[in-house]
């Protein structure tokens, strides 16, 4: 199934963004741009689609500026955005085991 027709198919979208150089990585961008068009789609694909974003990074901020970056993105597309929270989970490689699991017992 194309990753437009999942979309439509879901009941919300769950972003798991990294982040590169303080913004939103340009290929997850990108994925997300296309979906866009035509412009007809966003009503069908993304209007009132309730949507959460959340982040992990080996860096001290965990993916708080891309995580921000989304928010017009959402807007313009007419999302309905959680904002219970913002998960973001810094120095992730501290916390995962050898095999890449979820090892710390706070952040799970
Ligand atoms: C070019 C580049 C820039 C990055 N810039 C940031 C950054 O500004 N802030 C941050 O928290 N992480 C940054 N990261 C780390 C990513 O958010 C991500 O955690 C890391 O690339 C591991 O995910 P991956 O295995 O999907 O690449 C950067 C990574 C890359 C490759």
């Amino acid at each position: 199934m194309s990753l437009k027709a999942q979309l439509a198919a879901a009941a919300g979208l769950l972003l798991a963004t990294p982040e590169h150089n303080n913004s939103i990585p340009g290929a997850f961008k990108n994925a997300i741009d296309w979906m866009t068009r035509p412009s007809d789609d966003i009503a069908r694909h993304f209007a009132g689609k309730p949507v959460a974003v959340i982040g992990a990074s080996p860096g001290g901020f965990g993916t708080i500026l891309a995580q921000d970056a989304w928010l017009p993105v959402l807007r313009t597309l007419g999302t309905r955005p959680w904002f219970g929270g913002r998960p973001m989970v810094s120095r992730a490689h501290t916390l995962v085991d050898a095999g890449g699991a979820l090892a710390d017992k706070a952040t799970r």
